[in-house]
This record gives structure tokens, sequence and C-alpha cells, in this order.
């Protein structure tokens, strides 16, 4: 059986984390589809159209993610829509669990069909979340360590700390 698994999230934009979980993602379902969303009300520093990019570039190396889409819907119809019962959700701390437990409740109300896959993150990347790497950078320091080097130069750019 071929199975595609959707990751989603804002990406706001794609850390080292998020990578890390769809890296190890990659090795466990033959297909991998990024689901980014618009998520307006968390105020994302880059529009979808850069999240998107940025993804992309992101996971250029990684043959099984074969599709990276927007979204602006409820994620267990987006997952119908597309036709995948697995979504993949990484874990940082104990403190996620109580999120994505709801999360995980709801969207199985909307879409019976669809498990939720919880993967523990790597320690090493577990305490980076994209709105820390966004106050590091607004305050100069350094963000190398978080972010592929493309992204890095994105955010810099987009925070008018370089200039091509
Ligand atoms: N390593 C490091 N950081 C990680 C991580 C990992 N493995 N996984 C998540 N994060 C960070 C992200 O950077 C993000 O940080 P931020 O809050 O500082 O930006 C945070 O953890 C959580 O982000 P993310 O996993 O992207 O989830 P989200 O809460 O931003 O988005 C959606 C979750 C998109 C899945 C959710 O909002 C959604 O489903 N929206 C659609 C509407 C819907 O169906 N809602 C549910 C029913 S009401």
């Amino acid at each position: 059986m071929n199975t595609t698994a959707i990751y989603p999230g804002t990406f706001d934009p794609i850390t080292f984390g998020h990578l890390d979980i769809i890296t190890r993602a990659t090795k466990i379902f033959d297909s991998i589809t990024i689901a980014i969303s618009n998520n307006f009300k968390k105020k994302p520093i880059f529009n979808l159209k850069e999240r998107i990019e940025l993804t992309r570039i992101a996971t250029l190396h990684l043959k099984n993610v074969k599709k990276i889409l927007g979204f602006n819907d409820l994620l267990a119809n987006l997952a119908k829509k597309e036709k995948s019962h697995v979504l993949i959700r990484g874990v940082r701390t104990i403190f996620d669990f109580d999120y994505e437990i709801k999360l995980a409740a709801i969207n199985k109300q909307i879409y019976p069909e669809l498990e939720s896959v919880f993967l523990l993150s790597s320690k090493e990347v577990s305490f980076i979340s994209s709105s820390f790497v966004k106050e590091i950078a607004r305050y100069k320091g350094n963000i190398k360590p978080y972010l592929p080097k493309e992204v890095h130069f994105a955010l810099l750019k987009k925070l008018n700390f370089y200039k091509k």
C-alpha cells in the first residue's frame, strides 16, 4: 500500500526542528505532503507563497517530499481532499501534548479515517520554535544553528538586516 502522510504547520519559517520530523517521516512513509496553513491569526512574517517557496528549497534533497501546498481550510478537510489518512505531528516536550491530543480528537471527529502519528523531536532540536528564531533574529542574535542556509538569508532579508 502506498501511504501518503500529511505534515501540516505554519512554517513561518521552516526550521531544523521541522526538517528533523520531515526527514524521519520520509523514512516511514512512501510520500509526504507538506501542508502550510495560511494561519492569519499567527500573523506570519512570511506570506504563504514565501513559506511554500522556502519549504520547497529546504526539502529539495528529500525525494519522498512529493507535494508542498498552502491551505486555508480545516486540516481534516484538506486530508480528505488529498486522499490521505495519516497526519504527522512533531512533539517536542510534554507541553505540546495537551494541544496535540485536542487537535487529533477534533480532526478525527471531522474525518474518522484520519490517524495522527506523533514523532518525538530529536533532543538537539526539541527547543526550537519559529517564534524563538524570529525573536533571536530581531535582536540580531545568531540564528544560523536553527535554520537552513536559504531560510536564514531570507529571514535576515525580511528583517532588513541583509541586502543583496
Ligand atoms: N521542532 C521544532 N519546532 C517545531 C516542531 C518541531 N518538530 N514542530 C512544531 N514546531 C514549532 C513551530 O515552529 C511553531 O512555532 P511557533 O508557534 O513559534 O510559530 C510551533 O511549534 C507550532 O507550530 P506548528 O506545528 O506549525 O503548528 P501550528 O500550531 O502553527 O499549526 C496547524 C497547526 C496548521 C496544524 C493548525 O493550526 C491547523 O490545523 N489549522 C487549520 C485549521 C484546523 O483544522 N484547525 C483544527 C480544528 S479547529
